[in-house]
């Protein structure tokens, strides 16, 4: 049979007076009056725990977005135990019928719930209108119908040669035991992947999205059920992070992690299940995709107008909480003036607010640890002999987690923030001397642990072919003369090694091999 056909999902372009921002900005005005009351979802049962915890709208931190359970101990084993259970059934069915029903779920994010699922990540997670247009809405359904189509790629790998009177197949099992999937505040379709992935691969799983962004992964959630995802196959779990994962990871059937979020959390737990290793059936395999540090390199021939804009957006959009943000500039002398006034002008300019008024640029950062976290960074900047901020520096959070878009500017290659992980609106420049960049190139390598997007300027072919080659281990993602953010699934599958992560790429075939073990059969005609 043939798959339908698989093609990102369009975009669209809310302009304003058109139907669909009519239709999203009406959904966003009546959930932004509304709290949801979030249930855990474990064999398609409603789960009630009494222990209840509140998810506030970043932007208007008066505004519950969602109330919602939080799982303990015999909820987590029920979960567990119903991910087992509903196994067999579920990897049992063809391929194609696991196929079908996540295509569905990609049809109904398209269409009937496109709104709602970006008003939540709008009011939830302080998206403006296209950043939740390129998370909840394309990027999820663009996950989901790739891996479809990815998936019937696999499964139709088969050994090249028989001998004779021998008949030799692949068989593409689901891997034993239960995945356990923890997805991060900053991308809803991140959530949807990493429950959806093993489970289209016929494996089951228990997942635990994040508690900034439990009522946006839910209806995800909600959606992936009435597509016919079956009871028990994805477990919908909040809970407390730390506990929850100790309990996951002591027991004997867990198989997989499938992790996005920080380095210091995938490494704490990739100890703990290595600590465990004799009690489990299987080699666990280990997914994540972690932190990043990365670059924009601007080469003395970069087009100047293009570095600039680019920069903006890969350093603000979304407040800089992408792990792929921008977040260390490297300027030649020779462009440094122009650069400097072109970026101060373009960053005082954003305007900046709540989600509801589509005219800003910048919403709030997530919550209150992050906006401390962030403002502890600018206050070492501000207080630095080694630098100086340029533009930003300001915050508040009195109505809502608002931090200024800022650019430091430093004399220390090694400075602190140009190594360390901020996850905010923060982007530090470094100007190199033009005669010296072969030594900022060693720079971009050694900075930081990390290795996940990167991105050079330079209208020089020449110049962009050795830049290319020469940062080879620096990025998963390397962007030439773009920023170093927005990667489509089925267009640049996304990654980095390093500390960043085991670089499986989701989006591309490599992830799905993750949550499969094939059987070999070979059998005498
Ligand atoms: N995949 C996201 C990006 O490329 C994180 O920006």
């Amino acid at each position: 049979f043939k798959l339908p056909e698989i093609k990102n999902e369009p975009t669209m372009d809310y302009v304003p007076g058109s139907a669909e921002r009519e239709q999203l900005m009406a959904t966003v005005e009546e959930m932004s009056n509304k709290t949801y009351d979030i249930p855990l979802v474990i064999n398609g049962r409603e789960v009630r725990t009494g222990d209840i915890k509140e998810q506030l709208n970043p932007g208007k931190k008066s505004h519950v977005v969602c109330r919602y359970e939080n799982a303990g101990p015999k909820e987590v084993e029920e979960a567990i135990e119903g991910t087992l259970a509903a196994k067999s059934k579920w990897e049992s069915l063809p391929l194609y019928d696991r196929q079908a029903i996540f295509l569905r779920a990609a049809d109904l994010i398209g269409k009937k719930y496109r709104y709602k699922l970006m008003a939540a990540s709008m009011l939830g997670q302080g998206k403006n209108i296209w950043q939740a247009e390129i998370d909840a809405a394309t990027e999820s359904a663009d996950f989901l119908r790739f891996n479809v189509k990815y998936s019937s790629e696999i499964y139709a790998q088969q050994p090249p040669c028989n001998a004779p009177g021998v008949w030799n197949r692949s068989e593409y099992r689901a891997l034993e035991g239960f995945v356990y999937a923890v997805s991060p505040f900053n991308f809803t379709a991140i959530g949807v992947n990493l429950a959806a992935a093993p489970a289209l691969m016929g494996n089951t799983v228990l997942w635990k999205p994040s508690a900034g962004a439990v009522l946006s992964n839910y209806i995800a959630f909600d959606v992936m059920r009435e597509a016919g995802v079956p009871d028990g196959v994805i477990q919908f779990v909040p809970g407390n992070a730390a506990e929850m994962t100790k309990q996951v990871f002591d027991h004997p059937e867990f198989t997989s992690l499938h992790f996005t979020g920080s380095t210091f959390v995938f490494k704490n737990m990739w100890k703990q299940i290595a600590q465990n290793l004799d009690i489990y059936k299987s080699y666990p395999r280990i997914v994540g995709e972690t932190g990043g540090k990365n670059y924009h390199l601007i080469h003395p021939t970069a087009n100047l107008e293009s570095a600039v804009n680019n920069t903006i957006r890969g350093a603000f959009e979304f407040q800089g909480q992408k792990c792929s943000a921008c977040s260390r500039l490297y300027v030649p002398k020779s462009l440094w003036p122009q650069f400097r006034e072109k970026l101060v002008a373009g960053v005082e300019s954003i305007k900046q607010g709540p989600v509801t008024d589509p005219t800003n640029f910048m919403g709030p950062v997530i919550n209150q640890a992050a906006f401390d976290k962030i403002t502890n960074y600018i206050e070492y900047a501000r207080n630095s002999s080694d630098s100086e901020i340029i533009a930003g520096g300001k915050y508040s959070d009195s109505e809502g987690f608002y931090i200024r878009p800022t650019v430091v500017v430093t004399t220390n290659p090694d400075f602190k923030l140009l190594k360390e992980e901020i996850f905010g609106p923060v982007v530090t420049t470094y100007v190199y001397d033009d005669a010296k960049l072969d030594e900022t190139i060693e720079l971009i390598g050694k900075t930081t642990p990390y290795g996940l997007t990167g991105a050079i300027f330079a209208e020089d072919r020449q110049a962009a072919v050795d830049l290319s080659a020469r940062l080879l281990h620096t990025a998963g993602n390397f962007y030439i003369n773009d920023k170093c953010t927005g990667a489509v699934v089925g267009q640049q599958p996304f990654g980095g090694s390093r500390a960043s992560g085991t670089n499986d790429k989701p989006g591309s075939p490599s992830l799905l091999q993750r949550f499969i073990s094939p059987r070999s059969i070979k059998e005498n005609m």
